[in-house]
């Protein structure tokens, strides 16, 4: 009964990627037992940029099988679509209305999408760790796992929280966030020194989540590595060393132990024993994302049920701010 919560969100994007499973989902699964859990797909936050309707209603739906195939299971966790609990959007309206925008100016992340979409900036877009605070908020959230570039965002949740409950009472738990030691930062194949991400120019960078064994074969096979010849983790040799990081979150062996099953081996076995250890860890996810999204209906009624039992949870903290604020 007295389990503390988890809340953690993922984009309604196509291309979920190795560091979106080994920095986020993977933790999520690991992690379901000894918490009380909510996972969402944060399709509010998905159409901060530009969408497709048909493509983001595919997507959703197929980030929604994704972290069912991966082992989040209903018995242990609330999954559900952020935009079915209007309480998300309510919470968000009432936290803007506290939070100062000098606070928002400060995110990087903010910063970096900025640049990108140059003169498509939404507000929405500039608020989105508004949103994100939301989400964190309506839960009593004790921990949420993400990857290191959420750090900036949970802590702005905290801030939003503690001034919300300085004005006007201690309503607000304040989350921590959870960066797993390891893979809290994968980094892309092609250029290891950005983080992996779902970029579509750049899709030798990343393995996806649903590429086939072949694809996961020829992106390894062209990953970055150096002149060097020593297979050994260091951190300034970021190609192998991501190489070597990835092989083992999938494999769970020590470094000393991988270090010493590579001596005197070449880049081309690392990469071969890589590319199967990757394919042996989402053969089976795959397998399961078919089966779960084959069945018609399946998903649907486990959504259904996971956005029944968090609006339970998220109108009673709603309606606590509500009165807080002097609205009831
Ligand atoms: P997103 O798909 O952007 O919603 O991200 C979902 C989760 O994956 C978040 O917790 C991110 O921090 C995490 N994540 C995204 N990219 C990476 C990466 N390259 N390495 C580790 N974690 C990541
Ligand atoms: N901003 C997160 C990301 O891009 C997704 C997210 C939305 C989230 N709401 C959240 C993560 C609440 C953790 C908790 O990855």
């Amino acid at each position: 009964m007295d389990k503390k919560t988890v809340f953690s969100g993922i984009q309604a994007t196509s291309n979920q990627h190795l560091g979106n499973y080994l920095g986020a989902i993977k933790n999520w699964v690991e992690m379901q037992k000894q918490y009380d859990n909510y996972f969402c797909v944060v399709d509010l936050h998905t159409v901060t940029v530009p969408q497709d309707p048909d493509t983001l209603r595919a997507n959703i739906r197929e980030v929604a099988g994704l972290l069912f195939a991966a082992g989040i299971d209903e018995d242990n966790s609330t999954v559900f679509i952020q935009s079915h609990v209007k309480a998300h959007s309510e919470l968000a309206w009432l936290l803007n209305c506290i939070t100062p925008m000098g606070w928002l100016h400060r995110m990087t992340q903010f910063k970096e999408k900025s640049e990108k979409a140059k003169d498509e900036v939404s507000v929405g877009l500039f608020d989105y760790p508004v949103l994100q605070a939301a989400d964190i908020l309506l839960y009593d959230t004790n921990l949420v796992p993400v990857g290191e570039d959420q750090k900036q965002h949970v802590e702005l949740c905290r801030d939003i929280a503690q001034r919300f409950n300085y004005r006007y009472g201690e309503v607000f738990v304040l989350p921590d966030a959870y960066i797993p030691p390891v893979g809290g930062r994968v980094m892309g194949l092609s250029n290891p020194d950005k983080k992996m991400s779902k970029s579509e120019e750049k899709k030798d960078d990343s393995i996806f989540l649903l590429d086939a064994p072949d694809q996961i074969r020829a992106k390894i096979k062209k990953a970055t590595t150096d002149s060097h010849r020593e297979i050994k983790f260091d951190e300034k040799r970021s190609g192998v060393n991501n190489l070597l990081t990835i092989y083992q979150l999938v494999t769970e062996k020590t470094r000393d132990q991988i270090e010493d099953h590579f001596a005197g081996k070449s880049y081309k076995d690392l990469k071969e024993q890589l590319a199967e250890a990757v394919i042996e860890t989402l053969e089976p996810l795959q397998q399961r994302y078919r089966e779960l999204t084959g069945e018609k209906g399946y998903l649907e009624a486990m959504l259904n049920r996971g956005a029944k039992r968090a609006e339970a949870r998220a109108e009673t903290k709603l309606r606590q701010v509500y009165e807080k604020i002097g609205l009831r």
